[in-house]
């Protein structure tokens, strides 16, 4: 999607470990015109998947993860990464390691919210090492809930996270392919 790349280009800084940092328009502030148009790229590209729902989790997957419901008109769960007073019980659970922030967050979606009946996008504003997807994928199993795919908005194709997925046979639809951010700058795949 040539709107996010330039956005990446003009906005986003690199930081040590292979981190791109998109804060202005993404992470921390929120660009609301292009997470609309964001949006209507994955309702266009999953069109005729049937999908019932968007998951994602917080918090930076939900602003890309509402538009793209407001754009199938389904609705949106974000996955909690801590246990609320409100969401105790009857939960769907998974672990979820971060290689960027070395720590293990939890990962819950209320039984309450799925159905059998359900076929989910999944939603992200990044794929690395895909533990986020996979955390989501073991809720869907769980819950014996089919999987549409999953639309990212950036893709480190030089983490292993998406080659592995896609070998699994989950679609993935990044909207921007980085292949290095090397040097301090980021390149495009495509
Ligand atoms: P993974 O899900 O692909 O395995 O991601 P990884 O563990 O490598 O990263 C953990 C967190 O860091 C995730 O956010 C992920 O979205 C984010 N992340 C990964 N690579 C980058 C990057 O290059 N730039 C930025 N800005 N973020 C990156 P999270 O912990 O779920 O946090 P949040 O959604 O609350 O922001
Ligand atoms: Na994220
Ligand atoms: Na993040």
């Amino acid at each position: 999607m040539k709107e996010l790349q330039e956005k990446i280009k003009e906005y986003g800084t690199v930081l040590p470990g292979n981190v791109l940092k998109v804060d202005a328009f993404l992470n921390h502030q929120v660009d609301p015109i292009l997470m609309k148009h964001m949006g209507e790229e994955f309702a266009k590209l999953y069109k005729d998947a049937g999908v019932t729902k968007i998951w994602t989790v917080e918090s930076s997957g939900i602003a890309p993860a509402v538009m793209t419901g407001l754009a199938m008109n389904v609705p949106v769960i974000f996955a909690r990464k801590h246990k609320s007073l409100t969401l105790k019980d009857d939960l769907y659970t998974a672990s979820v390691y971060s290689y960027t922030k070395e720590t293990t967050n939890q990962i819950s979606i209320s039984k309450k919210y799925v159905s059998p009946t359900d076929k989910v996008l999944l939603i992200d504003d990044f794929l690395a090492n895909g533990q986020a997807l996979e955390g989501m994928l073991q809720i869907a199993q769980a819950a014996g809930v089919e999987v549409a795919g999953a639309g990212i908005v950036i893709e480190k194709t030089f983490q292993k996270g998406g080659q592995e997925l896609r070998k699994q046979g989950l679609r993935i639809e990044s909207l921007a392919k980085v292949s290095s951010l090397a040097n301090g700058k980021a390149e495009f795949e495509d």
